[in-house]
C-alpha cells in the first residue's frame, strides 16, 4: 500500500468514525481545510516537474474526491439518524384520549330532576309542565282552596297584578296546578309527573323564595291507596338507592286530597348528622293523598267513575339528603366553587341512570 493509499484510508476512517455533524466537520477540515492534510500535499507539488506534477495532481484529486464522497455519505447517514431520533422523540400517539377540557357542571337540581324522571319513566309516567305564573284558579280555587280558605295563608304567596282579562295571578306556590291543567285537557287514564319551580315568600337555612317540587298524578277507574304506597315505596328506594329504606304514611290534611298523608322516610339523627335507612327515626319528604272528588269534578272528571292519587315532593330536600348538601340557600348563590364541588360531570349521567334502574 502506498503512503497515499494509507493516508486516504486514514482520512476516510476518521470521516466514518464521526459521531455527529461537529465531528464530521472536524474530519473535513483536517483533510480538506486550509491546513488540512490533502491541501498541504497539494502545496508540496510546487517543487515537482510539470510531468510529475500532472501525475501527482491526478492522484491527489482522486484522494480528494474519495474523501469528499465519504464526507457526503457520512453526512447523509448522520442526517437520517438525527431525523429518526427526532421522529422517535416527538412521536404522537393519536390513540391517546384527549386531555380533559375545563367543562361545565350539571347543577344538582338538574341532576336530581333527571334521576326522578328516569325512575318514574320506568313506571310508565310521562312529564307534564305548566307555567310559573299561574292563575289563582289553577293554583288554589280548582284545588279546592276557595278564596277565604286558611290554607292560602300557609303558602306565603307572591301575588302578581291581575291578567288582562282580570284573572288574579300568583307565582305558583306548588306544582299541584299542573294536575288541574292536565285533567282539564286530558281524559283518564292519566299518569304524569310534573317537576318544576315553585315560589313562596320565605328565606332561611331550609327555605328559599324559589324552590322545586315534583308532582305526581295518577287517575283511573280502579286506582287506590295501595298504588300510591307502592309507587312511593318503589320510587324512594330507587332514588336513595337503599333497598330496605322504610317509607311511612302519616295522616295529614290537604284541601285537594282525601284522605291525605305526609310521606316520611326512615333516618337516624346523631350529633347533627342525618343518615337515611332503617334506624327508627323519620323525616318528611312530601305530601300525598287520594285526589279529592271536588277536584276531579272541578276538572270535568266523573268522580263516581274515576279516582286516583297525587303526591308532591321537594326536589332540593331530596338532593340535599342524597348528596349530603347541608345548606339549601347555597343551591341558588351561583358560586362556581360550589358548583364544581357538588355539580355533576355531564358524561357521568348515563352511568348514573344505569345504576338507578339496576
Ligand atoms: N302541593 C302540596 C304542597 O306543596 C303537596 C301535595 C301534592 C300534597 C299532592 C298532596 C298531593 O304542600
Amino acid at each position: 500500500m502506498t503512503a497515499l493509499d494509507s493516508l486516504t484510508s486514514d482520512l476516510i476512517a476518521a470521516v466514518d468514525a464521526a459521531a455527529d455533524m461537529t465531528a464530521l466537520e472536524e474530519a473535513r477540515v483536517a483533510a480538506l481545510g486550509k491546513k488540512g492534510r490533502i491541501t498541504a500535499l497539494m502545496g508540496d507539488m510546487r517543487t515537482l516537474s510539470p510531468e510529475e506534477r500532472k501525475e501527482r495532481g491526478a492522484q491527489l484529486n482522486a484522494v480528494k474526491e474519495a474523501v469528499s464522497q465519504a464526507i457526503e455519505a457520512r453526512r447523509s447517514v448522520l442526517k437520517q439518524e438525527a431525523l429518526a431520533r427526532r421522529l422517535e422523540a416527538e412521536r404522537i400517539d393519536v390513540t391517546l384520549p384527549v386531555r380533559p377540557e375545563a367543562q361545565g357542571r350539571v347543577h344538582p337540581i338538574t341532576q336530581t330532576v333527571e334521576e326522578v324522571i328516569a325512575i318514574f319513566a320506568t313506571m310508565g309516567f310521562t312529564v307534564a309542565e305548566g307555567p310559573d305564573i299561574e292563575t289563582d284558579f289553577h293554583n288554589f280555587t280548582a284545588l279546592n282552596i276557595p278564596p277565604e280558605h286558611p290554607a292560602r295563608q300557609m303558602h306565603d304567596t307572591f301575588y302578581l297584578p291581575p291578567a288582562a282579562d282580570g284573572a288574579a295571578r300568583v307565582l305558583r306556590t306548588h306544582t299541584s296546578p299542573v294536575q288541574i291543567r292536565t285533567m282539564l285537557k286530558q281524559k283518564p287514564p292519566i299518569r304524569i309527573i310534573a317537576p318544576g319551580r315553585t315560589y313562596r315568600s320565605d328565606y332561611d337555612q331550609t327555605h328559599t323564595p324559589m324552590f322545586h317540587q315534583v308532582e305526581a298524578l295518577v287517575i283511573g277507574e280502579d286506582i287506590h291507596m295501595g298504588h300510591l304506597k307502592g309507587t312511593l315505596l318503589e320510587f324512594c328506594r330507587a332514588f336513595f338507592q337503599i333497598d330496605d329504606l322504610p317509607v311511612r304514611f302519616r295522616p295529614s290534611f290537604f284541601p285537594f286530597t282525601e284522605p291525605s298523608a305526609e310521606i316520611d322516610i326512615g333516618c337516624a339523627r346523631k350529633g347533627g348528622e342525618l343518615k337515611l335507612g332503617n334506624f327508627g327515626d323519620w323525616l318528611e319528604i312530601g305530601g300525598s293523598g287520594m285526589v279529592h272528588p271536588k277536584v276531579l269534578e272541578n276538572c270535568g272528571i266523573d268522580s263516581t267513575k274515576y279516582q286516583g292519587f297525587a303526591f308532591g315532593m321537594g326536589i332540593e330536600r331530596m338532593a340535599m339528603l342524597k348528596y349530603g348538601i347541608p345548606d339549601l340557600r347555597t343551591f341558588f348563590e351561583a358560586d362556581l366553587r360550589w358548583l364544581k364541588h357538588y355539580g355533576f360531570v355531564p358524561l357521568d349521567q348515563p352511568n348514573l341512570a344505569q345504576g338507578l334502574t339496576r
